[in-house]
């Protein structure tokens, strides 16, 4: 038989960029494809668990068998997480943009006279660390990616503790790695081991082996301590 070592457990996923609108016709984002948020979803189905994947606008099919919430703006994304828990696993992989126009137009913005629009940004919710804190559905373990082009561990570690999830997947997203848009991914899994922040470096691997790898940690996380 196949093993199933994530059978009876819920896993929700974030993936993709979000798009903030400008107006109706224009939108601020980045260049994440969805890719990495994408393969986990479909290793932890492979592994047996329940798996609701909130996904901003990717040219990905969706995973077999992955309840799959599409959206497009940060708050979207957020409101859906929030309807998607309780849940025992939850993996923020989605880089969500950090700021979103305040003066959203109605109508599409026109060219004037009067020189170039305004564009006011606000921030837009951290949902990674929202739900971290959150003190009544918390899922049991909360994941948060990191990718950075500098300093890559020292930011990593320090988002660990100001978002509050449990494991840091860190990844270095320098444009001379090709990891934006790219299929493979050099990471490095930074967790709180005894009171200590462990780092744990893994050799370059496509997504889809560091979906498999980070599945299966998971695995074993949950077979040494029950997740409930
Ligand atoms: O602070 P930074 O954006 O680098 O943190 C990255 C982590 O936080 C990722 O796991 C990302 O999915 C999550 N995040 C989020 N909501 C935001 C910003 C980041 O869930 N508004």
């Amino acid at each position: 038989p196949v093993p199933r070592p994530l059978a009876g457990k819920r896993v929700l996923i974030t993936a993709g960029p979000t798009h903030e609108p400008i107006d109706p016709v224009r939108y601020i984002a980045n260049r994440s494809s969805g890719k990495q948020g994408f393969a986990i979803a479909a290793a932890a189905q492979a592994a047996g668990a329940e798996v609701i994947l909130v996904s901003g606008p990717v040219d990905l099919d969706d995973p077999q068998g992955v309840t799959v919430k599409h959206v497009e703006s940060a708050r979207q994304m957020l409101e859906q997480v929030q309807a998607a828990l309780p849940a025992d696993i939850a993996i923020f992989a989605a880089a969500v943009a950090d700021w979103r126009v305040a003066n959203e137009g109605d109508q599409k913005l026109k060219k004037t006279s009067a020189g170039m629009p305004p564009l006011q940004l606000v921030e837009n919710p951290d949902i990674l660390a929202t739900i971290s804190k959150l003190t009544d559905k918390r899922p049991p373990l909360v994941i948060g990616f990191a990718a950075e082009t500098e300093h890559l561990i020292d930011n990593a570690k320090s988002k660990l503790a100001r978002k509050g999830c449990d494991w840091i997947v860190a990844n270095d997203v320098s444009p001379a790695t090709g990891v934006m848009g790219g299929d493979r991914n050099t990471v490095h899994l930074i967790s709180r081991k005894d009171g200590e922040i462990a780092v744990d470096s893994w050799p370059v691997m496509t997504k889809e082996q560091v979906a498999i790898e980070l599945v299966a940690h998971i695995a074993r996380s949950a077979t040494e301590k029950p997740l409930e």
